[in-house]
């Protein structure tokens, strides 16, 4: 008989599985708490419109978009950003700034899949409304940084990629290419890495009318990895525009290296996010080795909330996926063996002493510990085996003869040692056991 598949690129997660999901998580929820972000949540499931345009093309042909019964098309999220800039839009005026938000939810597109790309993946999303200058970029990649260095991984694990799209439209209007153009290329220089050298040189090719040092000049912009590199690069450039933005270059990487973050810092400019909302400053996390996907993208996007048609407020903010974090912690030995042992296994005799135990299972149990039995009746000896397979570190020990005298035997299963207490004392034997453990 045929049996039922989940759909490609979807995920069970069986409870070994959804350990390390929560683990993952419990220290992005953990962090973010550290640096005094406030969680949100909001619909799964949203009108297309939201969609259309502001995210860019390669985002709406992943759609997961249908009508739904009352004739509204509607699409599963496929990121967060055009929704919190929904919510943060409506009560634009009302919150104190600076806002900053994060969440950890589930979004869905229709990728090719492969390595590190799923159609349904988690995001842990961060962003911060209503600050207009590059402290908000400080205060992100290092809450970026923190969130996987937080799993124990170093500099030598990942580090982030930092460009800048004002520079580069900049960059590109003095080369002659108009706002049409630069928005071609610079999807196409996202598409760069997979494209490799010469099909992006082609590609760039294309460009009629452009002198080859021109195209020199586009390939050389995309190769700069210095901030040093980049000042000569648009120093020809220079004006009062171009200043202002070095001294905001200078002020993220000096602010993170006073945070000790220097080294998970790269300028690079090949740098330019394929979602079509963001205005400055755009980053991306990598692994060292480069054997995965992206673990995590941002930037900074002023025109986004406007145009969904709320108040102008600046916003810049980051996602980091579940799949490929979930990947490198693997490769590097640091997901945890998470084993689901209880605290307490209850060896019960015959039906007589099960009402006996259940009594203090329960009151074990809303004490806050973890208690395990048989359900059924079963033979001493196999519930020996399965006290000791549980990984409990006590069992109590209900056989007809303790429970007729009113007390039960407390086993302590790595010291081997047995005692017995009155069953009155039973919730406060295992609290004390604990809490000298
Ligand atoms: P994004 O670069 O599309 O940005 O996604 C961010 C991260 O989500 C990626 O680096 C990757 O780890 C993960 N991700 C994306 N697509 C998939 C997929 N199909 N399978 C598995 N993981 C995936 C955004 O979504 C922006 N909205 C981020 C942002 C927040 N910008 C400003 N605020």
């Amino acid at each position: 008989m045929a049996t039922f598949q989940s759909l490609p690129g979807f995920r069970e997660f069986y409870p070994e599985d959804l350990a390390r999901r929560n683990h993952i998580f419990r220290r992005w929820r953990q962090t973010a708490g550290t640096f005094g972000f406030a969680e949100y949540d909001a619909p799964v499931l949203e009108p297309l419109e939201l969609y259309k345009t502001k995210s860019g093309d390669e985002i709406e042909a992943q759609l997961f978009s249908f009508k739904d019964k009352g004739d509204r098309e509607v699409s599963l999220r496929p990121e967060m950003t055009p929704t919190v800039c929904r919510l943060v839009g409506a009560k634009a005026n009302a919150l104190k700034r600076p806002i900053k938000w994060f969440s950890i939810a589930e979004f869905y597109r229709y990728e090719r899949a492969q390595k590190g790309r799923l159609r349904a993946f988690y995001q842990f999303n961060a962003d911060i409304f209503g600050e207009p200058g590059p402290e908000a970029e400080i205060e992100l990649i290092a809450l970026l940084v923190q969130c996987l260095a937080g799993f124990g991984l170093t500099a030598e694990d990942f580090y982030v990629r930092l460009s800048d799209r004002d520079l580069w439209f900049f960059y590109l209007e003095a080369l002659g290419f108009d706002d049409a153009q630069a928005r071609e290329l610079l999807g196409a220089i996202d598409r760069f890495e997979k494209m490799g050298d010469d099909a992006f040189k082609g590609y760039v090719e294309k460009f009629g009318g452009l002198t080859s040092d021109k195209k020199d000049a586009v390939l050389a912009f995309m190769k700069i990895r210095s901030l040093d590199a980049l000042s000569a690069a648009i120093a020809p450039f220079a004006g009062e525009k171009l200043s202002a933005r070095l001294a905001d270059w200078c002020k993220v990487l000096d602010g993170l290296a006073a945070m000790g973050l220097g080294d998970f810092i790269q300028v690079d400019l090949s740098v330019v996010r394929g979602l079509a909302y963001y205005t400055g400053f755009v980053f991306e996390a990598f692994d060292r080795k480069g054997d995965l996907r992206a673990l995590a993208g941002g930037g900074r996007y002023n025109d986004l909330i406007k145009k969904l048609g709320y108040p102008d407020l600046p916003a810049v903010g980051f996602a980091i996926g579940d799949v490929t974090t979930g990947l490198l912690l693997e490769q590097r030995g640091l997901m945890p063996n998470f084993v689901q042992a209880p605290d307490v296994y209850c060896v019960i005799g015959g039906e007589k002493e099960r009402a006996a135990a259940f009594g203090d299972i329960h009151a074990i149990r809303a004490a806050g510990f973890r208690v395990d039995y048989p359900l059924k009746e079963v033979a001493f000896g196999k519930q020996f085996k399965a006290a000791a397979e549980s990984g409990a570190k006590l069992a109590l020990i209900y056989g007809a003869d303790e429970v007729a005298k009113g007390v039960v035997k407390v086993r302590d299963l790595t010291e081997r040692t047995e005692r017995e207490v009155a069953r009155a004392d039973a919730v406060a034997t295992v609290r004390d056991f604990f809490s000298g453990s």
